[in-house]
């Protein structure tokens, strides 16, 4: 059997409160909804990996505390592989505070936590397999990862942060959102495979080498929640190439898939199986 998809990244518990307006700086916005729900950057990806069909081992770090298999219960119910996840008694459970408004759009502080402290030392020595990494963990450890991989790397350069430019040739696959293509800029067409940048509801465009090789448009949807599309857009676009759907279809796949999350609530338990993303994918005449 050829090696699961990796997903070494954070774990959180996600406490969101949808509201009419988000708060501006000094504001106090009341009559809120509180709901929690798993989640944080690698979660997510990991749980939208798996509802796609590929099988998945997480690798991260939590607190020994209740809220650890709150943040784990939906990877769990997956059938994701959790050897990899550390129970770690000195540090909480990662925790992202989010607040949704009624467009769907959100705000997120995250309280890393246990995530913060996943260093190199708790990496496999070698990860054989394709992985799934973002900036919610250390950047020196998604760095020691990119070096021990040695197959299909996808960075997720979310949360945008410094990264060395070794790190960035050595992607197969980048995926950053507009606000993160700015900070990188040029350094991003360094990777040796594709950079994907998200325009939210305008749906995708794929580079390589700088120069543009397909773009898609997601269907239209209802917005609820935003929260987590981002995350399984990255997971979609992994396993369509990882499928290897040439490049036009994969990415409208990874719309697709986006589109589909935004139209429940929550991250994790947004996340859309592989029949409902071939369904829209079929009505929207790009089945094939
Ligand atoms: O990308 C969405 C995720 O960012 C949330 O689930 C939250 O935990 C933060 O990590």
């Amino acid at each position: 059997m050829s090696p699961a998809l990796s997903v070494i990244g954070s774990i959180n518990l996600d406490l969101v409160a949808t509201a009419a307006t988000l708060p501006a700086p000094g504001e106090t916005v009341t009559g809120a909804v509180l709901a929690r729900h798993p989640g944080g950057k690698g979660a997510n990806q990991a749980l939208a990996a798996s509802r796609l069909g590929a099988r998945v081992a997480m690798i991260g770090r939590v607190g020994t505390d209740a809220m650890a298999d709150e943040a784990l219960a939906l990877l769990k119910a997956d059938d994701v592989d959790l050897g990899g996840i550390a129970a770690d008694p000195q540090s909480a459970t990662g925790v992202a505070l989010i607040a949704v408004d009624a467009a769907g759009e959100n705000q997120i502080i995250v309280a890393p936590g246990a995530n913060a402290l996943v260093t190199p030392a708790a990496l496999p020595a070698t990860l054989e397999g394709p992985v799934i990494l973002q900036l919610e963990l250390p950047v020196a450890t998604v760095a020691a990862a990119v070096a021990r991989a040695s197959g299909f790397v996808a960075l997720n350069l979310a949360p945008a942060a410094q990264v060395p430019a070794d790190v960035l040739a050595r992607a197969d696959l980048i995926v950053v959102n507009e606000t993160e293509a700015g900070f990188y800029g040029d350094s991003l067409h360094q990777a040796r495979g594709v950079v994907a940048v998200t325009l939210g509801g305008k749906g995708a465009r794929l580079f390589k080498g700088g120069v543009e090789v397909a773009r898609a448009t997601p269907p239209t949807v209802r917005v609820i929640d935003t929260t987590g599309a981002g995350d399984c857009f990255v997971a979609a676009l992994t396993v369509a190439l990882l499928e290897d759907m040439p490049a036009e279809r994969a990415l409208a796949f990874a719309c697709t898939a986006g589109a589909l999350a935004v139209t429940r609530a929550g991250a994790q338990p947004s996340l859309p199986t592989r029949a409902e993303v071939n369904a829209a994918m079929e009505s929207a005449g790009k089945a094939g």
